[in-house]
Order: C-alpha cells, then structure tokens, then sequence
C-alpha cells in the first residue's frame, strides 16, 4: 500500500490586534487537533507566531509556544531569535493550505487574506472583500439592509468630528427624531467590544462619540434593546451549511470587554428557542454571508428581542474565536462535528474547491 501524501497545513497566530491572546489559544486547539491520531495521517504542521510587536517567527521558535514550552514573555525578551523575512517565510514550498488564525485587525479584516493570494495557496478563511466588509459595520449594515435581512435602528456617522459643534447638534438632532434610548455608540472598524459605550440620555453622547472616534472616524449610533444574543456558524465554498444556533449570556449587563475575556461566560447549545426562530436564524445566517461574500467559516451573530421575539442580525465574524471552549467549534458538535472533526472539514474544503 502506498502511503498517504500528508497535506501540509501553515498555522499563521497571535498577531498585533488586541485579540493576541485569544488567538494563541485558539491555535493550541487547532495544533491538538491536527495531532489527533487521525488526523496526524492526513495531516502535517508548520507554524508562524506573529508577535504583538508584528515581528513574525520560524516554524521551530512558533511551536514552543503552542506547546506551552516558552512563554510570550520570554519569547519577547528573547535577545538570539532571527525572524525571518515576511516574503522567505510566505515562500515556504510545503504549505499546501494556510490556517490564519488571527483575530481583528490585521488578520480578520482582508489584511493577511491579500498577502496570502500572492502565495497562491488556498487558505482557511473569506477573501479580501468578505473580511473588510464584515471589519466594517457601517458597510456591513447597508448590505444587510439590501437584503431586507433584520437589524436594530441605527444611524451612521461617516466622517465624525469631535471639534465641530454644528456637527454635534445635528447628530443630536437626527438621534431624538430617529432612536430610542438606551443607546450603542460603536466604531465601525472594531471588535472585541473596544470603543463601545451604552448610554441613556442625549447628555452622555459626546463622550461616547469621542471614545469611538479615538477607534475610528467612522461610527455608528444603534438603538439598545433588550436582547438574548444567539449565534449560528457557517461552514462551505460554493455550499454554506448552517450550524446548530447556540446562545452566550455574560454576567455584565451587556458584553463588553471585560466580560468577553474575563469572567466565564455561559454557552446553552442548542439554544433554548422555538424551532421556527431557530429556522429563521440559520437562514438569515446563510443570506447575510453569501450578501457579504462570507465562505469557508464564520460566525453569525444575532439578537433576539426579549418580549417581542424578533430577530436581528448583529454582525458576521469572520475568523471567529477557536479554542476549545469557543462557540464556533462547539455549534458543530450537535451535528457530528468534534473540532478534531471541524479542523480536517475545513481544510478538506478549501483543498477541494
Ligand atoms: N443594539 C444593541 N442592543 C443591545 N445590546 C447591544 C447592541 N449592540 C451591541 N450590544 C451589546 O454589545 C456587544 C458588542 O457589540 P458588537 O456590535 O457585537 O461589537 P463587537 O464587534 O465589538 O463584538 C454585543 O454582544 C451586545 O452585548
Ligand atoms: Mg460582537
């Protein structure tokens, strides 16, 4: 018997974005998963660790780090490590397909998407245009609005100026005549919750602005509700397939930094919902990420009014959290899907498209 040709599989994680962590442990489940028994037949590895200072690492400095064999403080100080060059290292030859695992700017936004075409190799993730779009909330909104796809209320500020007063007052003005309290001032260009502010009067907005602006000049104002927030995965080429819908509840009254990276958040999958809203959700799902040219997997996030029952999507994370506690990989579980499982799916999809 002739044995198997192993696709090699190129891990690219950490990153500048303030997700550096996240990602990390995100791709220390992606390494044990791909050292599965059964996925080491299939299977071999070559790792890049980009550090927070954006210098990127060989193969044999990066996995110490997945294998918890050298902290990232360490590695930091470090004085003899040699990284080698952005174009010799994308010149590897073995990779069959690249994994960038990076979160936010940088990695979920098109950034490393457009370096990685020029190795023409497939890669794990949406294209250039589907990561920019869903990086932008404004542009995301407008799409979604196309599609007559649900969302909250919401004004955009395109070019905001904290020092222009006429500015303010008529953003003051178009706030009362359009939106309810409380309100979400959000960056467009964000994640991670950073730059977000819920307030609950007309007083409290020009520092909510000027906390955004600091993020991006692009901003939008959205009307609050009271929401349960639920979240179905995409995986898929030209085919995309819903995941089960799964639920998070945070213990702070909406989920803002904090509560995203330090306290544990409760995860109900299956969501406790009626099977028509479940129905509903996975098809909104499916809708906003083929409207946004969203493939291979993503994560879409979607608020459900408590009272009302209606849907509303929230946005599309492109290259959503990983480890092992993650939403994204446990969707898949109700269907099959282990993440040792959901790891070779992905790679066998873009390898086979
Ligand atoms: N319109 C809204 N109504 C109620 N809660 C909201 C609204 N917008 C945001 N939130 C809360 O803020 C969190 C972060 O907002 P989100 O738009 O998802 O930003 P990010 O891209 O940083 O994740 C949400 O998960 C939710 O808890
Ligand atoms: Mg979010």
């Amino acid at each position: 018997m002739g044995s198997i040709s192993k696709k090699c599989v190129g891990l690219i994680f950490g990153g500048k974005s303030n997700e550096h962590f996240v990602s990390i442990t995100s791709a220390q489940a992606i390494f044990r998963a791909l050292n599965s028994k059964q996925n080491k037949k299939f299977f071999n590895l070559k790792t890049f660790y980009i550090s927070r200072e954006g210098k990127w690492f060989s193969h044999e400095r990066s996995i110490l780090i997945l294998k918890n064999k050298l902290n990232i403080k360490e590695f930091e100080l470090e004085e003899t490590y040699k990284p080698k060059n952005l174009i010799e290292i994308l010149n590897v030859k073995e990779i069959d397909v690249w994994f960038p695992i990076l979160h936010g700017f940088n990695g979920e936004d098109g950034t490393i998407q457009g370096l990685l075409k020029f190795t023409q190799k497939p890669f794990i993730s949406s294209g250039i245009l589907g990561s920019a779009i869903c990086m932008d909330k404004i542009t995301s909104k407008l799409l979604f609005a196309n599609l007559k796809i649900p969302q909250v209320n919401y004004l955009p500020l395109q070019n905001y100026d904290p020092n222009n007063t006429n500015e303010l007052q008529n953003i003051i003005k178009k706030v009362n005549a359009k939106l309810n309290f409380p309100l979400f001032i959000k960056p467009s260009n964000s994640g991670s919750s950073l730059g977000i502010s819920k307030i609950n009067n007309i007083k409290e907005l020009p520092i909510a602005l000027k906390k955004a602006w600091e993020i991006d000049k692009r901003i939008i104002i959205e009307e609050g509700l009271n929401v349960r927030e639920l979240e179905c995965g995409i995986i898929g080429k030209n085919n995309l397939h819903p995941s089960e819908v799964g639920e998070v509840e945070c213990k702070s009254e909406w989920y803002d930094y904090e509560s995203k990276y330090e306290l544990e958040n409760k995860l109900t999958i299956p969501a406790l919902i009626d099977k028509n809203i479940r129905d509903q959700i996975q098809t909104f799902a499916i809708e906003g990420c083929k409207a946004l040219n969203v493939e291979v997997f993503a994560r879409v996030d979607f608020f459900l009014e408590k009272g009302t029952n209606k849907i509303y999507l929230n946005e599309i994370n492109t290259i959503p959290g990983f480890t092992d506690k993650s939403m994204f990989p446990l969707l898949w579980k109700p269907l099959g899907l282990d993440i040792d499982q959901l790891v070779a799916k992905l790679i066998n999809i873009v390898i086979e498209s």
